[in-house]
């Protein structure tokens, strides 16, 4: 069967505070987003692409695509809706395999992308990129005071490439989206139908470049995995 791979970039990526939106920043003189795509294509060359980008989005270069069989999807609203758009315009069969991935995430190696890629393609319930969590963490009241501390046990990350079948992912998104609930990940929609997706330990130093200095920080590790 056939692998897609969607990538949502039609964020405005606020936090950065840049004046363009952050996949168009540049990480050792190249625009986080073609970063991200060649590590995808890297290792997944002959999967098809589908990025959500805005309409707006003027900053954006065909070029820097190295797919050969990719489109253009509109973003939505949030994320989900970025996502659903690019799972409504592909012809794909219900059992094709549809990886997600974060265009700010530019650090993804190609170990880590196998690895999710033969969860995804064992689990019903799809799977996700993940790391344990390692600090103490503490439920703030409205005052922004420590309340209280939860217990980590069992407490997870979750990154990117999730990845499920298509019939699935397009079920659990519509679901959501129709029970107006907000998702940040497609895995928290899945797991609302009852399935559970599979939990992939990844790589620590895939970065989601969120704030300024993440910069600094993807430049160092994109350094140090290439030595
Ligand atoms: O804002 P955040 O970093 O959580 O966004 C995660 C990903 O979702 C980014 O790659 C962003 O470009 C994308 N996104 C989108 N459409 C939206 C909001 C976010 O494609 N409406």
């Amino acid at each position: 069967s056939q692998t897609w791979l969607v990538v949502p970039a039609a964020g405005q990526g606020r936090r950065m505070g840049a004046d363009k939106p952050k996949q168009y920043l540049r990480l050792a003189d190249q625009p986080i987003l073609l970063h991200t795509l060649a590590r995808l294509h890297d290792a997944f060359p002959d999967a098809r692409l589908v990025l959500c980008l805005d309409d707006d989005d003027h900053w954006f270069a065909p070029q820097w695509v190295p797919f050969n069989d990719w489109q253009r999807v509109p973003g939505g609203c949030e994320r989900m809706d970025s996502v659903l758009n690019a799972l409504h315009a592909i012809e794909a069969q219900d059992d094709d395999i549809v990886l997600v991935h974060d265009v700010a995430r530019p650090c993804i190696t190609a170990c880590d992308l196998h690895a999710l890629y033969q969860a995804v393609a064992t689990h019903p319930g799809g799977a996700l990129l993940a790391m344990p969590v390692a600090d103490t963490m503490k439920r703030a009241d409205a005052q922004g005071l420590s309340a209280r501390t939860e217990p980590r046990d069992g407490l997870w990350h979750a990154l990117t490439p999730q990845g499920f079948r298509y019939a699935l992912l397009r079920r659990a998104l519509e679901t959501a989206r129709h029970q107006n609930t907000l998702v940040t990940d497609e895995a928290s929609a899945v797991e609302a139908l009852g399935e559970r997706p599979q939990l992939v330990s990844g790589r620590r130093d895939n970065l989601k470049v969120t704030h300024p200095d993440d910069l600094a920080l993807a430049a160092a590790i994109m350094t140090a995995q290439i030595d």
